[in-house]
């Protein structure tokens, strides 16, 4: 940049406003250890996914009818009629799956790296607080279309929680609102939240090692280096690789086959025709499949919300002083190796009819799911945990 410029208009700018100053601290003086490795793009790329769905979805509402009776077909004019319609729309619907994935490996990352642990553990309620609204967000946003799946996944949710009022109009003007506006103002809001306790106690990273325990002459980091431009640009792989998978499946496989868009939801909502298997979309599943596994209806509601209400508490249950899995005992790793096999199972299971067999399957995945963080109020008292380096280690 000129130096004119600088003391120009960058001058002019930061009298009046902290510009420079923020973008120092968030960025070009922001020091993030040199070793993050691939689990380190997923923050970065669930900030994309989150703007790519506040456009199309901004784009989204342009056409679309929040009215009982209109709100089917006017997802159908966008498929159809309106230009670039499908891929917005496509870009959404995959833009909500892709969403998941991402930061379920960005959650894995924490476990791995132990980066809820003190004095992290408010980028992870934060990081929580996002999760859950995700959840309503996505939730919401499958009714919109006002589908089989849309109308009678509702009913099973509120039904759940009690009342089953009429679907009408005045309910999906409601769930427009907070889809379109209420909930993505609070995502973005947890979000910046969520970064700037980040940057309050600085990133953990694959050695679980804390880099502001070593900082040279003026203050720096030695395992420091400037988020940008040396992580801004690194981020970029990982964008792109990102784009690549997420091209793929919006231009060859948009419904993914019934993982990303169900068949039943190309059907318009019918209170009067149950569909076969009423079955949410593949990242709600293993909460469903915990749901479905007690036999209280009640009883299963508190183990579905015990469920992610348990995860806010890791930072507390995870006793161990050693963050990353690099230097923990073997116990910890097979306790997160049985987790995740859980969780995995979990969600397959939700995905299929609560046979017996089925059932049974599921209730052993929600015993060994709840049993990792009982394990984990214990675990540091025999885990033979290995020496932590001083520094980081791989360069
Ligand atoms: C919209 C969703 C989210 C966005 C945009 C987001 C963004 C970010 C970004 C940009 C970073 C720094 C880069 C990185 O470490 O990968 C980060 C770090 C972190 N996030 Fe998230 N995040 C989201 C959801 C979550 C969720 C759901 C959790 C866990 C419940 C979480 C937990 C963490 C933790 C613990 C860190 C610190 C990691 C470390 O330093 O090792 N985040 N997040």
């Amino acid at each position: 940049m000129g130096e004119k410029f600088k003391t120009g208009v960058m001058g002019w700018i930061d009298a009046r406003f902290p510009l420079s100053k923020m973008w120092n601290e968030h960025l070009a003086e922001y020091y993030a250890p040199k070793n993050f490795n691939f689990w380190y793009y997923f923050g970065s790329l669930a900030l994309l996914v989150l703007v790519l769905q506040i456009i199309t979805g901004i784009w989204l509402t342009m056409n679309y009818k929040p009215d009982a009776g209109l709100a089917f077909n006017s997802v159908e004019y966008i498929m159809r009629d309106v230009n670039w319609g499908w891929l917005i729309r496509y870009m959404h619907s995959t833009g909500a799956s892709f969403f998941f994935i991402v930061v379920y490996l960005h959650m894995f990352r924490g476990l791995l790296y132990g980066s809820f642990k003190k004095p992290r553990e408010l980028i992870w309620i934060f990081g929580m607080i996002i999760y859950v609204c995700l959840m309503a967000e996505a939730f919401m946003g499958y009714l919109l279309p006002w589908g089989q799946m849309s109308y009678w996944g509702a009913q099973v949710i509120i039904s759940l929680f009690g009342a089953i009022p009429g679907i009408g109009d005045a309910l999906a003007l409601w769930i427009r609102a907070f889809h379109v506006i209420a909930l993505p103002i609070i995502l973005l809001a947890m979000v910046v939240l969520h970064i700037l306790a980040l940057h309050e106690v600085g990133s953990n990273n694959p050695d679980g090692v804390e880099i502001k325990k070593h900082k040279d002459a003026n203050g720096i980091p030695v395992d420091g280096i400037p988020f940008h431009p040396y992580y801004s640009v690194k981020d970029i792989v990982g964008v792109i690789v990102f784009l690549i998978f997420f091209s793929i499946v919006v231009f060859f496989m948009p419904e993914m086959g019934g993982w990303f868009l169900e068949k039943d939801n190309f059907v318009p909502a019918d209170p009067l025709k149950t569909p076969e298997h009423i079955v949410p979309l593949w990242y709600f599943t293993p909460f469903y499949a915990i749901l479905r596994a007690v036999p209280d209806k009640f009883l299963g509601v508190v183990a579905m919300g015990g469920a992610i209400v348990v995860l806010f508490f890791l930072p507390w249950l995870d006793r161990s002083p050693v963050k990353s899995i690099r230097y923990r005992g073997s116990a910890y790793k097979v306790a997160l190796g049985i987790f995740v096999v859980s969780f995995v199972a979990l969600g397959y299971l939700g995905t299929q009819p609560a046979t017996p067999v089925m059932t049974n399957f599921a209730r052993l995945f929600s015993l060994l799911y709840f049993g990792f963080f009982v394990a984990l109020l214990f675990l540091h008292k025999f885990e033979k945990t290995k020496p932590v380096p001083d520094r980081v280690t791989s360069k």
